[in-house]
């Protein structure tokens, strides 16, 4: 048994992703592949530093595209708490793909999901956090006539027959064994997967899923019955967890405030959670950090900038290597992530106050989502 676990709803101890990849059949995205990507475009930081690290057939999704067959993009928010800065990482790396293949992309919010599965929240929290994050998402940047942001109860008339169609091929001991479900699971639990897969069942071309890796068993049960269906087996793109702020292990929680930035924080918070809360790999005192260095592989302050929001990557050599060798101080690299994530903050509410014009676009009158809502799947 490993001593870690992911499942879509929890993630415990730290995760080893080499084994991972082992456990979830998925395949690592070697040399190979990224030269392959590095035809299309400069690498996006992500790749470059292996934070999106797996895939399921991404070879295909290139060699399609080549062919001139295309493919289309599918990904995904469960509206049940402040959405914070993991969340947006997926939704950050889909924009890159569409900029740079200039494709579709669909972004399933799941209200039905988060209010079936957390006991402790109404109907109406579930509603309301849906409207901000949808707002969070449009945001991002994406192209306002090839992107559908829709949320599951109100898409649901034109999804149904092709649900029920999924709802069909799937048993219940396969979900189990999938996804742990029990007798004490409710019945719209189990059920709902079925949502979460109608989606790669948008378009007839390939569908290309980047997410973090804990969605990965719902792409599982899609593999097995697509082609029984008419449909190809979805292809996927899988980052790793951000690490919670408190520590490499578990990940961070909507509702533990200490484990994550959220992107409604304010500046004083990002320093405060930061300066309290971040995992340092430092020594216990200057004068031994000094002479024997920090250890950046356990440091969250490293690791997030590593992960995405320290771009430049001599800056992030320097920063590893003074770290490591006691020229850089805990506090000094802490200040480095303070600053990092304000600026990023600060760019997204920024994006957030002109993405109000936009979600109207994205959810009913931009050209892909009237073509949606014309039709049924
Ligand atoms: P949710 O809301 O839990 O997560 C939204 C997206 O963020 C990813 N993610 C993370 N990425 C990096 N670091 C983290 N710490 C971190 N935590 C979460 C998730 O993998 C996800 O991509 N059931 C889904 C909603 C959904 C979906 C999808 C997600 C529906 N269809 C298709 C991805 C793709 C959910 O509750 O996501």
């Amino acid at each position: 048994m490993a001593d870690f676990k992911v499942t879509p709803w929890e993630v415990e101890g730290k995760v080893d992703y080499d084994k991972l990849i082992q456990q979830f059949g998925t395949q690592k995205i070697d040399k190979k592949l990224l030269d392959r990507i590095s035809k299309f475009a400069k690498l996006h930081t992500m790749l470059r530093r292996g934070y999106f690290f797996s895939h399921r057939d991404l070879d295909f999704v290139l060699d399609d595209y080549e062919k001139g067959k295309g493919f289309f993009l599918y990904t995904g928010r469960g509206p049940s708490g402040s959405m914070h800065i993991g969340h947006l990482i997926p939704m950050i790396f889909n924009k890159w793909l569409q900029d740079v293949f200039d494709v579709n992309l669909y972004i399933e919010v799941t209200d039905d999901e988060k209010f079936l599965f957390k006991k402790d929240k109404s109907w109406e929290d579930i509603q309301e956090q849906t409207n901000k994050d949808i707002l969070d998402i449009a945001a991002v940047g994406f192209n306002p006539d090839k992107t559908f942001i829709f949320k599951d109860s109100e898409y649901i008339k034109n999804v149904y027959p092709m649900i029920l169609k999924i709802a069909k091929k799937v048993t219940f001991s396969t979900s189990k064994a999938v996804f742990g479900f029990t007798n004490d699971t409710n019945i719209g639990s189990i059920f709902y997967p079925a949502y979460q897969i109608v989606l790669t069942f948008f378009e007839k071309k390939r569908c290309l899923i980047p997410a973090a890796i804990d969605q990965d068993p719902y792409w599982r049960i899609q593999r097995d019955i697509a082609e029984s269906l008419g449909y190809h087996k979805t292809a996927a793109i899988h980052n790793k967890l951000l690490p919670p702020l408190t520590g490499v292990e578990g990940k961070m929680s909507s509702s533990r405030e200490e484990t994550a930035i959220y992107l409604s924080d304010s500046p004083e918070t990002v320093k405060k959670k930061v300066m309290k809360y971040a995992f340092s790999g430092g020594r216990p005192t200057i004068e031994e950090h000094r002479k024997l260095g920090g250890n950046p592989d356990i440091d969250v302050s490293f690791q997030w900038l590593y992960a995405f929001l320290e771009e430049d990557d001599k800056k992030i050599k320097k920063i590893e290597e003074d770290y490591r060798s006691g020229k850089l101080l805990t506090g000094e690299l802490k200040q480095i992530l303070i600053d990092k994530l304000n600026k990023f903050l600060e760019e997204h509410r920024k994006q957030r106050k002109k993405a109000e014009n936009l979600v109207d676009k994205f959810k009913y009158s931009g050209k892909l989502a009237k073509e949606m809502w014309n039709k049924t799947i």
